[in-house]
């Protein structure tokens, strides 16, 4: 298996578009008038919003995105220069404002869901259950290392990663999101996104080491963005359908529990240093980058926020290539899964 596997490791790529100025301002008028409340109402008009999305881009950002999906060597997407909200409020220091707050964003962020088939989806203990989640430094949470962390480097990680992953089986537990994306709102030109794609990873490591990553061996917490401690014993790497691999590394969430599986895991944490298979994003205002959550590994670096209300705030949400990965925690709202 493990020699299919390796036989089979994808060259991932990652695809940056960019909105010209046309397509950006036909946008923003077609999404000017927006009334919608909380999450689940923007949703009910989706296929309205992915059809504005559609007709306003341009093809080759409209390929783009429809194509992101089902094609395998594609992880992350970089699509620059979508327009946001003039007239936005401070950075929400908290972590919370409705999503009318900022329509526009929230209505394209949906939108491009929509157009790529992506089915938003949150969690239950986690953001309280809301679509949107707001990365930003939060004043309660300025040491912590997650999305409303700022002060240390948030580790490298897959979001969510004790739940199932996409060729695990579920059971009462909603899968592991296979789609992260994040639209910039506001941004900090000195702090950087960086990613290291799963297959280049992998393609370093002896099959030894990917052999015991293998192995139920390393206890995952759950992380800090939920509200609620829990430990499973899981492999750190699954092989899925067609030998692509997938993966739940979480530096700040991952303990061995054998020799064995620690030996595996310094030799993976030392390839987490390796500069060269680290790419980067800087986000400006009205950029999105969806990846697969699964294929890829995240990282954010420290920075010093200015509590001056114009902090970094970039809008997460989470996806699944169908609702089928998600167990509703609430029979009226099916996106909403239980973790
Ligand atoms: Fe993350």
């Amino acid at each position: 298996m493990l020699k299919e596997m390796v036989k089979t490791l994808k060259k991932q790529s990652v695809q940056e578009v960019h909105v010209p100025y046309e397509a950006a301002n036909k946008l923003k008028n077609a999404l000017s008038n927006l009334r919608f409340r909380e999450g689940n109402e923007w949703l009910n008009v989706r296929e309205w919003l992915g059809s504005v999305v559609k007709h306003s881009l341009n093809d080759e950002v409209i390929n783009s995105i429809q194509g992101f999906k089902s094609d395998d060597d594609q992880c992350a997407l970089i699509i620059r220069g979508l327009p946001v909200d003039g007239n936005l409020c401070a950075t929400p220091y908290n972590g919370y404002v409705p999503p009318s707050k900022v329509p526009l964003a929230s209505a394209i962020h949906i939108g491009i869901y929509q157009l790529s088939q992506i089915e938003p989806v949150s969690y239950q203990n986690e953001n309280k259950g809301f679509l949107f989640r707001y990365v930003v430094p939060a004043l309660n949470a300025l040491n912590e290392k997650s999305s409303h962390g700022s002060t240390f480097t948030f580790g490298h990680h897959v979001d969510n990663p004790d739940l199932p992953l996409a060729c695990e089986p579920l059971t009462k537990r909603s899968g592991c999101p296979e789609f992260l994306s994040l639209m910039a709102l506001r941004s900090d030109l000195k702090v950087r996104s960086n990613f290291i794609l799963l297959d280049n990873l992998i393609a370093q490591l002896s099959r030894g080491v990917v052999n015991e990553l293998c192995q139920p061996n390393f206890r995952i917490n759950r992380p800090d963005s939920f509200g609620q401690s829990r430990s499973s014993r899981l492999p750190i790497l699954v092989i899925g359908e067609d030998g692509v691999m997938l993966c739940r590394y979480d530096k700040e969430n991952t303990t061995p529990l054998t020799e064995s599986a620690a030996a595996a895991l310094v030799m993976l944490e030392a390839q987490l240093q390796n500069e060269s298979l680290k790419q980067h994003v800087v986000y400006q205002p009205g950029d999105v980058l969806i990846i697969k959550n699964q294929r890829l590994l995240h990282s954010r670096e420290g920075f010093k926020s200015r509590s001056d209300g114009a902090d970094r705030w970039l809008a997460r949400m989470f996806g699944m290539s169908t609702l089928e990965r998600i167990v509703p925690a609430f029979p009226e709202f099916q996106h909403i899964g239980k973790d």
